[in-house]
């Protein structure tokens, strides 16, 4: 009952004209699959042409962050009532925006909230870093995650929500998380929360997304698992060939 999904984070990789490139080297595949959604999320820049390219097509584009306001003096941030023009997705809480740009649960909460004000669809990443694994606490720091950065969303607006599972010693690293690993904290600790939170009909339809070195060799197996709907991509994603196949690994 869960559609699966297949998103690609480009992160800050691909110009305007590499953008474009790229999505016209995928879209004789891509631009009409059915049963899996197809989302590419390039930087910024590269949204209003990718906006025209995939225009007639299934693929859907998301941005990789947002600012919360819908203006203002905020240098170089982007808002909610910008990105609405060009997206349908927004990529929000990544690991790399918590370990480099500060983010917080708290921000992430503030930008999910703004998102879904104005109709975007946020993909929220979690994830424990490899201290906290190996500490043995993965459950609670992805519980708390959860629970924080979905802090006051009604059952309307949860069910435009995304999870990616992302552990962040697993992402850019070749070293993906076990199949079975990934099923179980989806499985057993997200899925818990989200039905607890927004109850079982909600909980049980939101999509819960495995992020971390995923690539055309692992992807069938994490994807075959009854709790992982599907990849959060990086650089699997940069290529059409290995983004193909990772979309048709989610058949
Ligand atoms: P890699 O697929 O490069 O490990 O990156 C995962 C990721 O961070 C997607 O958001």
């Amino acid at each position: 009952m869960r559609t699966p999904m297949v998103a690609g984070n480009w992160k800050m990789n691909k110009g305007l004209y590499e953008t474009r490139d790229l999505i016209r080297e995928m879209y004789p595949v891509l631009h009409a699959v059915e049963g899996v959604e197809v989302v590419i999320c390039p930087p910024f820049v590269g949204l209003g042409v990718a906006k025209r390219e995939v225009e007639a097509s299934t693929i859907k584009l998301g941005a990789q962050n947002m600012h919360w306001a819908d203006s203002g003096a905020f240098t170089g941030e982007i808002s909610p009532t910008m990105l609405k023009e060009l997206c349908e997705y927004v990529i929000l809480g990544h690991s790399e925006r918590r370990a480099m740009f500060g983010e917080t649960d708290e921000t992430v909460n503030k930008k999910v909230l703004a998102a879904l004000a104005h109709g975007l669809k946020p993909i929220v990443c979690v994830g424990e870093t490899l201290e906290e694994n190996q500490s043995g606490i993965t459950a609670e720091v992805v519980s708390r995650q959860v629970r924080a950065d979905l802090e006051g969303l009604n059952q309307e607006q949860a069910e435009q929500v995304v999870i990616a599972y992302e552990p962040v010693w697993a992402i850019g690293t070749g070293l993906a998380a076990t199949p079975e690993g990934a099923n179980a904290v989806h499985k057993d600790v997200i899925r818990p929360i989200l039905r607890d939170m927004f109850g079982e009909t909600i909980g049980d339809g939101m999509r819960i997304l495995y992020g971390g070195s995923v690539n055309p060799g692992n992807a069938a197996e994490l994807f075959g698992q009854s709790d992982i709907d599907g990849g959060l991509i990086g650089g699997a994603s940069l290529k059409a060939e290995s983004f193909i196949a990772l979309v048709k690994a989610a058949m």
